[in-house]
């Protein structure tokens, strides 16, 4: 009998400070023998190395738009046609934007565009980021249309301030990943 397939878990790591806890969220779903395929935004790898996705997920990295794979299928709607879930864990504020308004003028938001993949985000920002109307208005956007959303938690945020912001800690976020895989339809 044929052994069944590894879950795809497209997971997008967007320039926030807590890009590198996205390396604790790979290896744990690894662990649960989840094939995660990362899509780092420029932003992200100024705070963690790509390679360092690469070597724990043991699948390339995808950075850009234009960094085709010599395939004639664009490698973002590669990514989209075999993502079963679309994490993406740090979400920012930025990212949660350009989602809401269905922009995708980067390898990662084209993807969340062309998938039908559930999106999961876990966002991580400045508490002033988050509470800003523009911010919840754009939360409320995406939750409307299904996205689901973990977090942020509150508490010290990087940034030197207190309060709402900080990113779900990646047991947290792996776990809910997991339920939402186990109960997809
Ligand atoms: C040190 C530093 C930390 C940052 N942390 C965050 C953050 O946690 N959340 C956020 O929304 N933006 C944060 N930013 C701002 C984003 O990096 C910036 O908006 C960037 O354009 C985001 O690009 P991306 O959304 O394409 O990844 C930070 C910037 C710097 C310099």
């Amino acid at each position: 009998m044929e052994e069944p397939r590894k879950p795809n878990v497209v997971l997008g790591v967007t320039g926030s400070i807590a890009a590198y806890k996205a390396a604790e969220i790979t290896r744990q779903l690894v662990k649960a023998d989840i094939n995660v395929l990362p899509v780092m935004t420029d932003a992200a790898t100024r705070f963690l190395g790509p390679l360092t996705l690469q070597s724990l997920s043991l699948n390339p990295v995808t950075t850009g738009l234009f960094d085709e794979e010599e395939s004639w299928r664009p490698t973002h709607i590669a990514l989209a046609d075999m993502a079963d879930l679309l994490l993406i864990a740090p979400v920012t504020a930025n990212v949660m934007a350009k989602l809401a308004h269905g922009l995708a003028d980067d390898v990662l938001t084209a993807i969340a565009l062309a998938t039908r993949a559930p999106l999961v985000l876990a966002p991580a920002m400045n508490v002033k980021m988050w509470e800003h109307p523009a911010t919840q208005a754009n939360r409320r956007l995406l939750e409307e249309r299904g996205a689901r959303l973990i977090g942020p938690e509150t508490g010290f945020l990087a940034c030197g301030y207190e309060g709402k912001g900080r990113m779900s800690p990646p047991e947290v976020i792996v776990e809910r990943v997991l339920q939402y895989l186990k109960h997809r339809g």
